[in-house]
């Protein structure tokens, strides 16, 4: 790639974080850009390593209000967008989807209008490419068999996953309409360092450290295929590299597990780290009222990313695991300043309806 200006959208939250720490300081020749909202789910603390290079500046800005985008595009000019701000929580969105209208369906739309009335008036857009952050959630739930391809028809739950589909299709209809150069990346449950403890990973790991109940929606036999960060991370940047604009990559880790064993698993790992037994933490385990509209079952098929681009996770999901458990014990500074605050008014919101002991 030749030298670029990457605008980099939400790089304050779990995989913006996780992208530009990996990123910014092995590309010195590129210029990155970071636009962020700051909401909850933000913490400019997961960026100290990158925060005084000179390749790396943040910008404090809602991509809800177009006249920030705009200010942005004529300031900076970036020649690649990866957009990742999203809010993204689908609890959240079922008790609140007003903020995923705003953020994630306007601020995509206005990032495309950014794009549009920079790139679209030169000659050569060839340099220019808005790589789509989204889920694999826009496909809606699995029964027991088959795997979602790129071409699994779009039936979304959530209001999350709603407006990530809405946000979806407005990027591919700027590429079909207006030729704007962009690709969509359809991801699977992330997980790894700096995750927002509202999460099911990280939430577990610090219930079960603090002797919490660890809720589990429903009997627990919902599916996820999880993917460690680094790896979602390095298939964007592998999209940008060598992708086809106008295509869809499905990115996952073909990492296939139920809710409750991956709490047993959990369980397991803590026990381990801290010399305990097992049952230590399973007797905290608490079965709490199912989540509306859940899910049952996420498993991607990551054939056409492999073949076509040559990207695999690297990642193996128990080690990946015990990556990420260290990760929040030996953090406990970041852990105490995201939990306080607005942390504990959406645990008391969203657990206690539920029954469960906070
Ligand atoms: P996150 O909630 O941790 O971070 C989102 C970031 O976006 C935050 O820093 C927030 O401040 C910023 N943001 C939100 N609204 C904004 C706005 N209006 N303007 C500017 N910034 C705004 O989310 P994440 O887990 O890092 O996910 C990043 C992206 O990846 C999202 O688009 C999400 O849909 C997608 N994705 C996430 C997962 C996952 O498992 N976490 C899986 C697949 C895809
Ligand atoms: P989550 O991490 O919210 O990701 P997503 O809903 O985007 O897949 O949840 C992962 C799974 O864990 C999902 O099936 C819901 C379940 N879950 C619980 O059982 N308990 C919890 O407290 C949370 C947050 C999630």
């Amino acid at each position: 790639m030749n030298k670029l200006k990457i605008l980099v959208t939400g790089g304050a939250g779990f995989i913006g974080s996780n992208f530009l720490n990996l990123f910014v300081p092995s590309s010195p020749d590129h210029y990155f850009i970071n636009l962020d909202k700051l909401t909850y789910a933000a913490n400019l603390l997961n960026l100290e390593q990158v925060s005084s290079l000179s390749n790396y500046t943040f910008l404090q800005a809602d991509l809800a209000d177009y006249q920030s985008v705009e200010h942005i595009f004529s300031k900076y000019e970036p020649d690649l967008v990866i957009h990742f701000a999203a809010e993204s929580h689908v609890d959240r969105s079922i008790l609140g989807p007003a903020d995923f209208i705003y953020s994630n369906i306007i601020g995509t739309f206005n990032l495309l209008e950014g794009c549009r009335k920079h790139w679209m008036t030169e000659e050569n857009t060839n340099q220019k490419l808005f790589l789509h952050v989204s889920t694999d959630e826009v496909y809606g739930s699995l029964g027991e068999e088959g795997l979602f391809t790129e071409e699994t028809a779009y039936d979304p739950s959530s209001p999350y996953s709603a407006s990530k589909a809405a946000s979806d299709h407005l990027v591919r209809a700027y590429h079909r309409t207006y030729g704007l150069p962009a690709i969509i990346t359809n991801c699977s449950n992330n997980y790894g360092p700096y995750q927002f403890p509202e999460k099911l990973i990280p939430l577990m790991i610090l219930n079960a450290l603090a002797e919490k109940p660890l809720p589990v929606y429903g009997k627990g036999e919902n599916i996820r295929d999880w993917l460690y960060v680094e790896d979602h991370c390095c298939a964007i940047w592998t999209v940008i590299g060598k992708g086809k604009p106008g295509e869809t990559y499905n990115i996952g880790g073909n990492s296939e597990l139920k809710n409750l064993n991956l709490v047993h698993l959990l369980c397991e790992n803590l026990a381990e780290e801290n010399g305990k037994n097992p049952d230590h933490y399973r007797k905290l385990i608490e079965f709490v009222p199912d989540r509306p509209g859940h899910d049952l079952r996420y498993a991607i098929d990551n054939s056409k990313i492999k073949r076509e681009l040559g990207w695999q996770p690297q990642e193996d999901f128990s080690k990946g695991l015990r990556k990420t458990i260290r990760w929040y014990l030996d953090n406990p500074d970041w852990v105490e300043i995201v939990q306080s605050g607005a942390y504990k008014k959406w645990i008391d919101e969203n657990y206690s309806k539920r029954g469960a002991v906070k």
